[in-house]
């Protein structure tokens, strides 16, 4: 009997629950087939979590998400907590189960899927094919360093303040993250920064440079400044294999490559801790928001959170093989011409949330 994985399910906001409660059927499917076993737990994140306790992330909450194996999360936020205080917004449960689970290394898929290529705003023959990997650092850079906040002056205006922040340790640990998920693709990796006006930027290459010279020599190296990535992405992103860079830019650049696939409702990602410090955390989400104008229809589109549920059975369970089932059982599903609303083209007919599910799940076997 293989190990059983603790799992908590923690489906957030808008169309989160139904997105990741189909998710867990499907993993329920692969329980019963005896391919993997779990022990699945459930508790409120995000704005659900603010409506029942008042805060976004509770004590018991975290404490229960650094004890399991892996987060399945849905998503969070949305118009109805807007006006909550800063420091209780929904984001900042993400943020905060980030920081606090050290998940420094965010793997962001962008591929195109042969049969949604039509999709896609850009032209077929530059985007099929498309197979990027962003690794995106997620715990330092603009997005925690100190100083921050806002402070009044002497003149009674206002001065807002980031600090963009990086040390050598974490640099190297994301660039080493980076670097040995290329030699399983197809070994390139182009850093990404702004060397040429920033100091941290300037470091990032140089740390990025030592941790290949040191231990990674065989995996081909390029820097790109972050505006001649945007460029490229859409110029000719097929160039990319693993792209890895900081928290700033790769929110924005992952993104921009996501939306090169027309399939939004489709790509996973995983946020993964330290294998070393054996701690191990992983949480896995799709890219997409929690599309609240969707949310309680049943409409949205689960293969995003299924897709990252596979990404959790390769990297948490290090069951690769039935991870790619689980892949190729959502491609034989796009094949068979199952389209939730947001993939579907004109003619198709179109399958909701749970159908959807039903129809990976049938694929399975
Ligand atoms: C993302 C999101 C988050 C981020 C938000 C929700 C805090 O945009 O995961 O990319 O900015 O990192
Ligand atoms: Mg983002």
């Amino acid at each position: 009997m293989s190990k059983t994985f603790r799992i908590l399910l923690l489906p957030g906001d808008g169309i989160g629950p139904e997105v990741v409660g189909a998710t867990a059927r499907v993993l329920q499917h692969l329980e019963a087939r005896g391919l993997a076993h779990f022990q699945i737990e459930e508790a409120p994140l995000g704005g659900a979590s603010i409506d029942k306790y008042g805060m976004p992330l509770t004590d018991d909450t975290l404490r229960l998400a650094k004890k399991v194996d892996a987060i399945l999360m849905g998503a969070v936020g949305g118009p109805k907590w807007d006006a909550v205080p800063y420091h209780i917004r929904p984001e900042q449960a993400l943020l905060s189960l980030r920081k606090e689970l050290d998940l420094f290394a965010n793997l962001r898929p962008a591929m195109t899927f042969a049969p949604l290529i039509s999709a896609s705003s850009l032209k077929p023959e530059i985007v099929s094919g498309l197979d990027i990997m962003f690794i995106r650092e997620l715990t330092g850079g603009m997005y925690f360093g100190e100083p921050r906040g806002i402070t009044e002056l002497e003149d009674g205006s206002k001065r807002g303040i980031n600090t963009h922040v990086y040390t050598s340790y974490e640099i190297r640990r994301v660039a080493r993250v980076a670097f040995a998920l290329a030699r399983r693709r197809r070994n390139k990796v182009c850093s990404v920064d702004k060397a040429n006006v920033m100091e941290a930027g300037k470091l990032w290459r140089q740390e990025v440079h030592t941790v290949h010279q040191m231990d990674y020599g065989d995996v081909e190296l390029s820097n790109m400044y972050a505006d001649n990535c945007a460029m490229q992405l859409v110029r000719a992103p097929k160039q990319f294999d693993v792209i890895l860079t900081d928290n700033l830019f790769g929110d924005l650049l992952s993104d921009e490559a996501a939306m090169l696939t027309g399939s939004l409702g489709m790509l996973p990602s995983a946020s993964l801790g330290d294998d070393e410090s054996g701690t191990h955390h992983a949480l896995y989400e799709p890219i997409h928001g929690s599309a609240p104008d969707i949310a309680g229809q049943n409409i949205a589109n689960p293969l995003a959170t299924i897709l990252s549920a596979a990404m959790m059975l390769r990297h948490t369970c290090h069951m690769d093989d039935v991870g790619r089932m689980l892949e190729q059982a959502v491609i034989k599903t796009l094949e068979q011409g199952h389209r939730t609303r947001d993939i579907a083209t004109p003619g198709d007919t179109v399958v909701n949330t749970n159908e959807m599910a039903d129809a990976v799940i049938r694929a399975l076997d």
